[in-house]
């Protein structure tokens, strides 16, 4: 962080980086650390150090701890970095949080993002030229590296930002790097290859909102308040100028307000966020849908052979919801890909397919390579993402931006439902010049126009559904069972159920239920079935009763006034009815409420789930 004006005392600085940190604590949050200058009036230069497991309150406390420390000593340069972990290479430790650190003065330290593939051979290196290493990390050659770099420079001066890139000529893998050293206080120097430095948005929004974002190989060197960027690598013809840009986000977007949590406020927000993904977008007058992030590229995705949705987790269900409308609507094969998975497969991919990634944080390190997958063999790629100016967003051809508005949540929502209406939209926009589709498109737009009160009359079951995950809170599995439409639903409800409430969860396709998942039904499992006024009415009203045969007692989530449904079921929740492919972005809200209030019943952090972060930028 630079602030050269305010704060001033050490206090300030650390409070600055911390409260910063606490902001970001939902991606990542096993571990934290911060390294702040040392040079007071009185203090040779030096670098404060401090790292902990745990919430980023411990290392507030652990911070203040230090009775040597004079907080209130007014500092010469106002810099500190900081860092919350998620681990990958090494358990959650102190020595295994960042800053990393050089040697026991900290010469050098040293904040890294992604992977160093190659960190073996450099440990082995400087092992043997007796750098000692106290963590199990990857990160830890970095700031080895640099002072081994400092110290055999020969009597040359070098700059820090010199010494940084000769670092980095060193270095396989993808990182983003932020590194400090005593021998260049107040100064500090940032780079990056294949990996964002993202989301700090949240960390700074009170500070400011204009960032700029940094290109691979690009570095930054921030010094005496000043920002330069210069490229290591640079080609010809490329454009070295880095645009400053305002970022769309209001405090106000990111605080709990009178919510227990993130997760509960962002599923409540849902009335409104589907209408921002709507909004400016479709003429509920002449029925035309406009996704102005495509319009350039229509031409060509009207002419594609298939469609191809790509994503992770929650962001592969919403094309699992979607696929379905998008076959009628466009005619079009489309698949669905886990990234990893398609990754796996070496999946053959066409100059004339259009693949979609699919990102609520648009960092995802699996789609992200995914997109680079397609892009390499010639697909036209379209980012879907609710974070402007992220990876995906910016390495796609086109996209769309779902609106949804800062998802801090662990466990993803709204962002959900407007990845569907996002995805519901294209097909539309698709489809708008097919005279036999004019019936079915007006149905889904009118349907799309009542969502946001339709929303709210599913919210207004929050109660009900309470009572029953207070029923459900003891149990150790919950079944999720439903089909056709619904089937994303029950994939997107247990995966909910399962991260945040740490219950056994599974999202059954009913077809398949004679298939195995029939036999573990026993009056003591629970299950909740989906049970909607569709093509599937009947197959499911079939499961339904295979189910109640062996004494199961389901918890239904049904159509307002269906007593066929109702009599069988050990209870009901129903749902106003939606155009059938629609009807998920309704059904799926139940599920989302009842693992909020699982999970709080529990006893569990509902926004920061045990091993899970809000970005995943590891594959
Ligand atoms: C589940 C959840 C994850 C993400 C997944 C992809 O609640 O949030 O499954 O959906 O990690 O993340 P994005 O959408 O950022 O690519």
């Amino acid at each position: 962080y630079l602030n050269y004006r305010v704060p001033r005392t050490r206090r300030d600085i650390f409070q600055t980086l911390i409260k910063g940190l606490q902001r970001l604590e939902y991606r990542g949050y096993d571990s934290a650390g911060v390294a702040v200058d040392g040079s007071g009036k009185d203090h040779a230069a030096s670098i404060s150090l401090y790292k902990k497991t745990g919430k980023v309150k411990a290392l507030d406390e652990e911070i203040y701890k230090n009775n040597g420390i004079d907080f209130e000593a007014e500092l010469d340069t106002h810099f500190g970095i900081a860092h919350t972990r998620w681990a990958t290479h090494g358990e959650p430790s102190p020595v295994n949080s960042h800053p990393h650190r050089s040697d026991k003065n900290n010469e050098f330290v040293v904040i890294h993002n992604g992977i160093i593939t190659n960190y073996k051979e450099l440990r082995k290196y400087l092992v043997s030229k007796g750098y000692e290493f106290e963590s199990e990390t990857d990160t830890e050659v970095i700031p080895k590296l640099i002072k081994y770099l400092y110290d055999n420079r020969e009597n040359e001066y070098v700059s820090f930002s010199t010494l940084v890139e000769r670092v980095i000529k060193q270095l396989e893998g993808a990182f983003a790097l932020v590194f400090k050293s005593i021998h260049f206080p107040g100064e500090a120097v940032a780079t990056r290859s294949v990996r964002a430095m993202v989301s700090l948005k949240l960390a700074i929004i009170e500070h400011t909102n204009k960032v700029i974002y940094l290109e691979d190989d690009d570095v930054a060197v921030v010094m005496e308040g000043k920002l330069y960027v210069h490229r290591i690598k640079r080609k010809a013809g490329e454009d070295p100028v880095r645009v400053i840009q305002t970022l769309q986000m209001e405090l106000q977007q990111i605080m709990k307000g009178n919510f227990k949590a993130f997760m509960q406020k962002e599923i409540f927000e849902q009335p409104e966020s589907v209408v921002n993904t709507m909004r400016g977008r479709i003429c509920f007058d002449s029925n035309t849908v406009i996704l102005g992030g495509l319009s350039d590229h229509l031409k060509e995705i009207k002419r594609c052979r298939r469609l191809i949705l790509i994503g992770c987790g929650t962001s592969y269900h919403a094309g699992v919801a979607t696929r379905q409308i998008l076959e009628e609507l466009t005619e079009l094969p489309v698949m669905i890909e886990l990234a990893s998975d398609f990754l796996d497969r070496i999946t053959p991919v066409f100059r004339d397919d259009v693949c979609f990634f699919i990102s609520q944080s648009g960092e995802t390190a699996d789609t992200l390579m995914a997109l680079r997958y397609c892009k390499q063999r010639g697909a036209l790629t379209v980012g879907v993402t609710n974070t402007v100016g992220s990876s995906i967003c910016r390495e796609t051809d086109c996209g769309v931006h779902i609106n949804a508005g800062p998802e801090v949540g662990v466990a993803s929502t709204k962002a959900y439902t407007s990845q569907f209406v996002s995805l519901i939209m294209f097909a539309l926009m698709l489809s708008e010049d097919r005279l036999s589709m004019q019936q079915r498109r007006l149905e889904i737009i009118n349907g799309l126009k009542k969502l946001p009160e339709l929303i709210k009359e599913v919210l207004a079951l929050d109660d009900q559904i309470k009572s029953i995950a207070d029923e459900l809170h003891h149990q150790r599995s919950l079944l999720v069972m439903g089909r056709g439409y619904n089937y994303a639903t029950c994939l997107e409800g247990a995966l909910k159920i399962k991260e945040i409430t740490y219950m056994h969860s599974e999202g059954i396709m009913a077809g398949e239920l004679k298939h195995g998942p029939l036999a573990l039904i026993d009056k003591h499992m629970p299950v909740i079935m989906i049970i909607m006024r569709d093509a599937c009415y009947k197959k499911c009203h079939n499961a339904l009763q295979q189910i109640t045969a062996r004494q199961g007692r389901p918890i239904i989530l049904c159509c307002q006034d269906d007593p066929e449904i109702s009599k069988m079921a050990y209870k009901t929740i129903e749902l106003p009815q939606t155009v059938d492919c629609l009807q998920g972005i309704l059904s799926v809200i139940p599920l989302q409420l009842i693992s909020f209030h699982l999970a709080v019943l529990r006893g569990y952090d509902v926004d920061c789930p045990r091993n899970l972060a809000k970005s995943v930028t590891v594959e």
